[in-house]
């Protein structure tokens, strides 16, 4: 069977170099790995291109705080991600960044293209600017109180307390993350690219051939109308500078995207690749994106927008992945489960995660639970106790008494058949790789089977039927290697070993036509080990390690609040009415002359006033909470303070310090009700 050779150029998304490769983007760089080595090993021309995403205001502060220019911490994590990539036998054809000359050249032609066809507008936009460090703060850089739940120190875009969404002028006292000031608010021209412009195109493009769970998402966008998307920065900005607006730069999503573009010319430049065969608006090749799908937005209405708008050919498709939790909640670096790719290296064989992820994955928008038992299990007893098995029980025989001799044919090539048309194929071509790991595990378990009746180890004690022993060895090594060409997308390492053991070429599809007969093969040697228990656990403890090292909290975790200060001993009902919780009015708040962490607060629960010394004095200004309902244990007994007697306690949540929150009832509560 021959087949007709496509040309593709896949990508995966784009890391930023401000942080470590993690066990959840390997999830998609794995996925997107194996489907291209399947589509190479299909014999045809195949092109995974990807690169840094290197702009950007948070690159550019991490930077500041290191220390060192974005370009130094840009090339620091280069180097540190394309080594990561490649031990986890990442295949890219290419790896750049955006950061390069053809990123600038591609970034200014496309705008230019849009610009010139009437697809960008200015206009003037109000922003918060932070007057001390003299620059626009992005939403993410803008804290303050939410105005829904009243959380304090909430991003500037959406709440972790209580979800919502808003604009970071709603926020209630704002203050710059970055100096800690208030920002102001202050006009600056914005270009825009108008999206809404190309609605048919785009709904036309939708009922193509996406995933049904983005074709349905992006109507509920068409439905909520299309907007014109801000696509510039104020300096000082890390990216590049908008051709003829000097002081205005491209916001980095405008340019991460166009980093596949030029990833791909870099590669052209070096190869004998022609560029525009793989992007002019007519071309028959296939363009691919792998992501996840928090970045659908960009990756379905922006991007294909983008290229239409500027004369370039649109994605073929995008396959959209969900994310990693592992032991079924999101990783957590108190948990030890934000296991970096490094952390993950010095410990366990690359493989065992490659064929773990494999047999999770499916083509939905679907999160994939890694549980670690699960792991082991799996991996120990589908790669070590079903397949690598099959060699091991017979690799032997052919060397030691054949001289490494496989027989001159098949001993029951109808098994060879039913296993070399098992329909793999069709199952990797469209991504369903679960289930692709599922029948290539039941065929291993026939080609066990097959062993298992006709004992070679009875049969070579046997007078005489010595050469039964050969064939039926023969037989299994040849299903085993049939097995390997499956495999071989996800255990790229496992195969080469494999081609060497058996002394042959590099293994294709095509292979799975022809049996390896009246061939010599070579010695065996062990091809992967089991998955030990105490190098999970090692790998978990040094990832908890990890955690100081670390500045991005962006997965930290809520229930480590429940891990660093467990649920206390039980105590009965009865036991919960001694305590008696009242609503209270702060009537009056003040500083304590020569108190570093009290302020006093005087009470209201219905007529009655206490005086309570509270450690809350680096999270609240005392003036905010004069008038403000709060909740207080009002029969505790008095304690005698350095700076008077507190007659009770206020309740409050939180670390200390500025990590503390007082409580408040909702609405309607009235100082003296008793909380039960
Ligand atoms: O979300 C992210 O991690 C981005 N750095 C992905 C960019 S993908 C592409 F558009 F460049
Ligand atoms: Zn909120």
């Amino acid at each position: 069977m021959t087949l007709k050779s496509r040309q593709m150029l896949v990508s995966s998304a784009l890391p930023y170099a401000n942080g470590s490769i993690h066990i959840g983007h390997l999830v998609e760089y794995i996925q997107t790995d194996i489907w291209v080595r399947f589509q190479k090993l299909r014999g045809h021309e195949c092109y995974y291109v990807c690169a840094d995403d290197a702009h950007g205001s948070p690159i550019m502060l991490s930077a500041e705080q290191a220390g060192i220019t974005p370009e130094e911490l840009i090339s620091k994590a280069r180097q540190e991600h394309e080594q990561d990539f490649m031990d986890f036998f990442i295949g890219f054809d290419n790896y750049h960044s955006t950061h390069t000359d053809e990123n600038q050249f591609f970034a200014n032609l496309i705008y230019t293209r849009l610009r010139d066809g009437g697809h960008i507008t200015s206009r003037t936009i109000k922003q918060f600017y932070d007057p001390e460090k003299e620059m626009f703060l992005p939403d993410r850089f803008i804290r303050g109180e939410c105005p829904f739940c009243h959380a304090s120190d909430q991003y500037g875009d959406s709440c972790e307390n209580c979800d919502r969404t808003y604009s970071p002028t709603d926020l209630i006292k704002p203050f710059s993350a970055i100096s800690g000031a208030t920002p102001v608010e202050k006009e600056s021209e914005h270009f825009f690219f108008k999206l809404p412009d190309f609605e048919n195109m785009l709904k036309d493009w939708t009922s193509s051939n996406l995933q049904s769970e983005t074709a349905n998402k992006l109507n509920e966008w068409f439905e909520s109308g299309l907007q014109e998307w801000d696509i510039s920065r104020d300096a000082p900005y890390f990216g590049f500078e908008i051709p003829d607006q000097p002081g205005k730069y491209f916001y980095v999503w405008l340019d991460a995207p166009i980093g596949y573009l030029a990833s791909f010319k870099n590669l052209c430049d070096k190869t004998d690749l022609d560029f525009d065969a793989y992007t002019h608006p007519d071309s028959e090749t296939e363009m691919y994106h792998f992501i996840g799908k928090d970045i659908m937005y960009f990756h379905t209405l922006f991007w294909p927008a983008m290229l239409h708008g500027a004369g370039f050919r649109k994605p073929t498709n995008v396959f959209i992945h969900g994310f990693l939790t592992v032991n079924g909640k999101k990783m957590s670096k108190s948990r030890g489960t934000f296991i970096n790719a490094r952390t993950y290296l010095n410990h366990l064989n690359p493989e065992y995660l490659r064929y773990y992820f494999a047999a999770k994955l499916s083509n939905k928008v679907e999160d994939i639970d890694m549980n670690l038992d699960d792991f082991a299990l799996r991996v120990n007893s589908d790669l070590v106790g079903k397949v690598v098995n099959i060699a091991s029980r017979c690799a032997s025989f052919i060397n030691k008494r054949f001289d490494g001799q496989l027989s001159s044919s098949l001993a029951k090539p109808e098994l060879f058949n039913k296993i070399a048309n098992a329909g793999i194929a069709e199952l990797y071509e469209s991504r369903e790789y679960s289930k692709a790991m599922r029948e290539i595990m039941l065929l291993a378990d026939e080609a066990n089977q097959y062993i298992d009746e006709n004992k070679p180890w009875v049969l070579i004690k046997e007078e005489g039927r010595e050469n039964e022993v050969q064939d039926v060895c023969s037989m299994a090594l040849n299903l085993f290697r049939l097995l390997i060409i499956y495999l071989k997308p996800v255990l790229p390492v496992t195969a080469i070993k494999v081609e060497e053991f058996l002394n042959i070429d590099p293994l294709s599809w095509q292979d799975l036509n022809e049996p390896l007969l009246d061939h010599k093969i070579d010695k065996f040697k062990p091809l992967m080990t089991r998955v030990e228990k105490d190098h999970i656990d090692a790998m978990i403890e040094d990832s908890k390690e990890n955690l100081e090292a670390t500045t991005d909290d962006t997965n930290s975790n809520l229930s480590e609040h429940l891990l660093n200060n467990p649920v206390a001993d039980e105590i009965s009902i009865d036991d919960f009415f001694k305590v008696d919780l009242r609503v209270a009015r702060i009537v009056k708040a003040e500083h304590v002359e020569g108190a570093d962490k009290l302020l006093q607060l005087t009470l209201d629960i219905g007529g009655e006033q206490r005086n309570v010394f509270a450690g809350i004095k680096a999270a609240y200004d005392p003036s905010s909470l004069e008038g403000r309902l709060t909740v207080m244990v009002a029969n505790l007994a008095p304690r005698k303070m350095r700076f008077g007697l507190s007659e009770g306690m206020v309740l409050a949540a939180g670390s200390g310090g500025s990590e503390i929150f007082i409580l408040s009832p909702d609405e309607g509560a009235e100082p003296g009700m008793r909380i039960k």
